[in-house]
């Protein structure tokens, strides 16, 4: 083994560690991770959640999405260590009561997804879009889509339930559900 590989290992048992405590869906969990990990790896490694995506570990594609304390964060970008104390939903906690979410539901039935790799940064952001515009257009969806990349779809169908959605809200008799309220 030459010096430079030794040196490697070396720097391997050395990389510093430490326990964070994250409430993941709505459950308190405490996991060590190397302080270099990403929030990415420690979902999918060390808590084992793996609806969370690697795509381009380049903050570009949206697969690794997830909510920190209410806010749309690629996972990707952040250190699982700066995320000590936070508050996590990935997409396993996207739906808060008894089956889908209707976001989801939506996307089901209007085939919005096909092999589903995108759907993390694709159901946040359209939750989020919901909950600040009740009757989106066609273009403020795209707009709000924009920057979760599909290699599967064209974008149309994953328009069509999203509005699909906010139909049914503004049209539903009775509701009172209010802007802010939506999907928990
Ligand atoms: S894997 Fe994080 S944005 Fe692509
Ligand atoms: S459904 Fe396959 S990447 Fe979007």
């Amino acid at each position: 083994m030459n010096e430079i590989n030794q040196r490697y290992i070396d720097d391997q048992d050395s990389v510093p560690s430490r326990s964070i405590r994250l409430r993941v869906n709505r459950v308190m969990r405490e996991v060590r991770c190397e302080d270099r990990q990403l929030l990415v790896e420690v979902i999918r490694g060390q808590l084992g959640l793996k609806g969370t995506h690697v795509g381009c570990l380049n903050g570009d594609c949206g697969a690794c999405t997830v909510m920190v304390n209410g806010r749309i964060v690629k996972s990707c970008l952040m250190l699982a260590a700066s995320a000590d104390g936070a508050d996590i939903t990935t997409v396993e906690g996207f739906a808060t009561g008894e089956g889908l979410d209707p976001i989801q539901d939506a996307f089901w039935s209007e085939d919005g997804f096909q092999c589903g790799f995108c759907l993390p940064g694709h159901l946040f952001a359209a939750r989020a879009l919901l909950t600040t515009n009740a009757n989106p257009t066609d273009a403020e969806v795209r707009e709000a889509l924009a920057g979760n990349l599909c290699r599967c779809t064209g974008y149309v169908n994953m328009v069509k339930a999203v509005r699909k959605v906010a139909r049914g809200r503004t049209q539903a008799p009775g509701t009172t559900e209010a802007p802010g309220t939506i999907g928990g």
